[in-house]
């Protein structure tokens, strides 16, 4: 298959794109200012210039772009609706102009995340995005063309990211990113639609 995985230089990207590529699958990295292709999932007409660049697509993996902490005494929507920028409309944006790109039966994988199901201190963003993640990935299924899929990968804290991550989220339970490359490969190599998948630890 060719793929392309957007933010395939990140944490999980690293390990991801060398398992697809032993796979025998042609991966194209993309990323702000790393990989083999730009995007910046917060600017449409670069999505619409990837898409344009690398031509009908078996499959889609977003693996960029975090939420931001926030403080729920001085939250407003408008900074709320910022945090969802990158990671919730980018990532949506990524299917919603991909539908028209990619080859017949592409699938897209996405990136959630755990807060969708579990209320953390300073992460009313991040559960927003992917809560608003897993829904979206509910409608894709069922309106997706040519037979094209969705699902969603909703991870905990990796095991890779727990110096970046543990302070902010003490006593939460890692999940390895060897487990979390398992779920991505099926993910894409699999026939499942409209799955979220929860890797929990
Ligand atoms: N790490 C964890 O513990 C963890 C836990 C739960 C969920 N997740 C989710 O998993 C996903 C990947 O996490 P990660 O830890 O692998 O991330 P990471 O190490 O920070 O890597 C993110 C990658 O995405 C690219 N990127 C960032 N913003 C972008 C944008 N606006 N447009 C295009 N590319 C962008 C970056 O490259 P450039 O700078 O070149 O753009 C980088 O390659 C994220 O959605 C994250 O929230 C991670």
């Amino acid at each position: 298959m060719r793929i392309v995985v957007v933010g395939g230089a990140g944490t999980i990207g690293r390990k991801l794109v060398p398992a697809l590529r032993s796979r025998g699958h042609e991966v194209v990295v993309a990323g702000r200012a790393s990989g083999d292709v730009r995007v910046d999932l917060t600017a449409h007409d670069t999505v619409e210039a990837l898409y344009r660049e690398v031509g009908a697509v078996d499959a889609i993996v977003g693996v960029a772009a975090h939420g931001a902490l926030d403080e729920f005494g001085t939250l407003t929507a408008n900074s709320l609706a910022d945090n969802m920028k990158a990671k919730f409309f980018g990532q949506v944006d990524l299917v919603l102009t991909g539908q028209h790109h990619c080859a017949d039966g592409a699938s897209f994988t996405l990136t959630s995340g755990i807060f969708a199901d579990e209320a953390w201190p300073h992460v009313t963003g991040g559960g927003v995005i992917s809560g608003a993640l897993h829904s979206f990935i509910l409608s894709a299924a069922i309106e997706l063309p040519r037979r094209m899929r969705i699902n969603a990968v909703s991870p905990t804290m990796i095991d890779d990211s727990k110096d970046a991550f543990a302070s902010s989220f003490p006593g939460m339970r890692p999940v390895s990113v060897d487990e979390l490359v398992t779920h991505y490969l099926h993910c894409v190599e699999g026939d499942e639609t409209g799955q979220i998948v929860r890797a929990y630890g």
